[in-house]
């Protein structure tokens, strides 16, 4: 195959500069550039303080190298030039990206592609040369087609694009991970002679560091669709295990209990099954909505509204945990406070993009809580824009809420915890258990930071000497071992559960 010297990735956000580096590191021989017209983004990969935080990504951007800790990796590059890198790629990821559509048509359900056709009409505009273009967002099936009529349109004479789809599988959290010992890596093209090329030029780089029969070559469109079939796949797993939990609250069952013995059906499988407050993060929603948007479009109406129903159930499932606070303190929030931990959409990542925290805290806010909230990774700022974005009252995030550094700080004189994600320094169960969980071993021969080992556990005994009585556990994560709790004299109501003795 054709061999790639240089490869321009286009958006340096959560999929681009982790993809990047990733690749970059695998391969010394190609140079890998990420650009983005988000100056400040990218002034932020060229430094210490990444955009983004993700354990082990600090250790694939600035690999130890010639027996230096924290040198730059040498062939990777971030840049606002964006002109002059996709001119000079050979091969270029497109890594913008693509939300749900605000106005117009399908407002609220279809994907935005606004960002995709600008990143393509602008390689149409500035290649002198053939390129290969690689669909690394998430796209409505037959966008691929799309884009090569804009770049029909635009494209000078004699340069020749061929548009690959390689959706990127990774989960925040554990990106470097899963980029690193990806469960497959899915390369879509046209079945003509330079489509299948262009798809063994971009196999031959996965190559090196990804088992070949990893590397699955399909149908252009097939795998556009893949993407969106997978993300809404997992999405319904959380969803009727969260449908099932509702159930398990009423009759007196344990969710925990349902899930591990479902997932022991090796066709179950026991991942994706842990009910929580509702699923988060940029993807889940907006690509089922995309989904349902397209079959709705093809005039399958049943296929739609069947998948909308796993977005259903999951605001359900919001709704569900706030009414159970409210019930729980006496149907009354009035000068109560409540402690929240967690404001990430899950641990190990500071994304608060759809976190259920947002609904949540917005939904106590109105019932006239007193908010605290703590997250070891997402600043206050971010936390006060999410809220007051979408509050109907921001004043109420103004008036009420407030942000603090620590555990306690936040649990101070609170009435109820209330837990938003499950952050290992949250539970109480032993470490082996934590660690057993998908703790992702830092890059840096194991190394954890400053920041990272001073989030111990957190010691609930401390926190049951400053809260006011009685003291409420909500735990909308199941991170927390109820017994030893109740012992401290705390009250626990987790998902899927009802209290014991209850
Ligand atoms: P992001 O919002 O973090 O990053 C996108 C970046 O693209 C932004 O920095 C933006 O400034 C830049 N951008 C937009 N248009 C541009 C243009 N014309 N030229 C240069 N830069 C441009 O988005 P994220 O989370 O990285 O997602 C990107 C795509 O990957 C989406 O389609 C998403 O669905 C998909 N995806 C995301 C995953 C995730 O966990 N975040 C996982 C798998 C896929």
């Amino acid at each position: 195959p054709k061999r790639i010297t240089k490869v321009c990735c286009v958006g340096a956000g959560y999929v681009g500069g982790p993809t990047s580096a990733v690749m970059a590191i695998k391969n010394p021989q190609i140079q890998v550039t990420v650009v983005d017209y988000d100056a400040k983004r990218i002034a932020a990969w060229q430094s210490d303080n990444l955009p983004i935080f993700e354990p082990g990504l600090l250790g694939v951007v600035k690999p130890a190298r010639d027996g230096i800790p924290n040198n730059r990796a040498p062939n990777l590059f971030f840049s606002t030039d964006v002109d002059r890198c996709i001119a000079e790629a050979e091969l270029i990821l497109l890594s913008v990206n693509t939300p749900t559509k605000m106005l117009g048509q399908g407002a609220g359900h279809a994907s935005e592609l606004c960002y995709l056709e600008s990143a393509v009409r602008k390689i149409g505009e500035v290649a002198e040369s053939s390129k290969i273009i690689v669909e690394k967002s998430t796209v409505p099936c037959r966008a691929a087609e799309t884009l090569r009529d804009v770049l029909r349109a635009t494209g000078k004479p004699g340069v020749d694009f061929e548009i690959l789809s390689n959706p990127e599988f990774l989960a925040e959290g554990t990106a470097i991970q899963n980029l690193l010992e990806p469960d497959r890596v899915l390369i879509g093209s046209l079945n003509t002679p330079q489509g299948l090329e262009a798809a063994r030029a971009l196999a031959a780089i996965y190559t090196s560091w990804v088992d070949a029969e990893r590397i699955i070559t399909i149908n252009l469109y097939s795998s556009e669709l893949a993407k969106l079939a997978a993300n809404a796949l997992l999405a319904q797993r959380i969803s009727s295990i969260n449908a099932l939990s509702a159930m398990c609250e009423a009759v007196g069952a344990d969710i925990d209990e349902v899930s591990f013995a479902v997932g022991l059906d090796k066709r179950i499988g026991s991942r994706m099954l842990k009910a929580s407050v509702g699923f988060g993060g940029s993807c889940f929603r907006k690509d089922i909505l995309s989904l349902a948007y397209i079959a709705e479009s093809l005039h399958l109406f049943e296929v739609a509204e069947y998948w909308r129903s796993v977005i259903n159930i999951n605001e359900y499932q919001k709704d569900r945990f706030t009414r159970r606070i409210v019930r729980c303190l006496f149907n009354s929030l009035s000068n109560k406070s409540l402690a929240i931990l967690g404001f990430a959409y899950k641990k190990n990542t500071g994304d608060t993009r759809e976190t259920a925290a947002i609904t949540v805290i917005n939904n106590l806010l109105a019932e006239g809580a007193n908010v605290r909230v703590y997250d070891p990774q997402v600043k206050e700022s971010q936390i006060r824009r999410d809220l007051e974005g979408s509050s109907a009252s921001p004043h109420l995030v103004r008036d009420k809420l407030t942000v603090w550094s620590s555990t306690y700080e936040a649990c101070a004189g609170a009435d109820a915890v209330v837990i938003l994600t499950e952050w290992d320094e949250f539970s109480n169960k032993s470490a082996a258990a934590a660690a057993a969980g998908d703790h992702v071993q830092d890059a840096r021969n194991g190394a954890r930071t400053e920041e990272e080992a001073a989030n111990g556990p957190m010691s609930w005994k401390r926190v049951s000497q400053i809260m006011r009585k009685p003291m409420y556990v909500f735990d909308g994560r199941n991170v927390v071992d109820p017994a030893p709790l109740e012992a401290l004299g705390f009250r626990v109501e987790s998902v899927g559960k009802s209290r014991s003795g209850s």
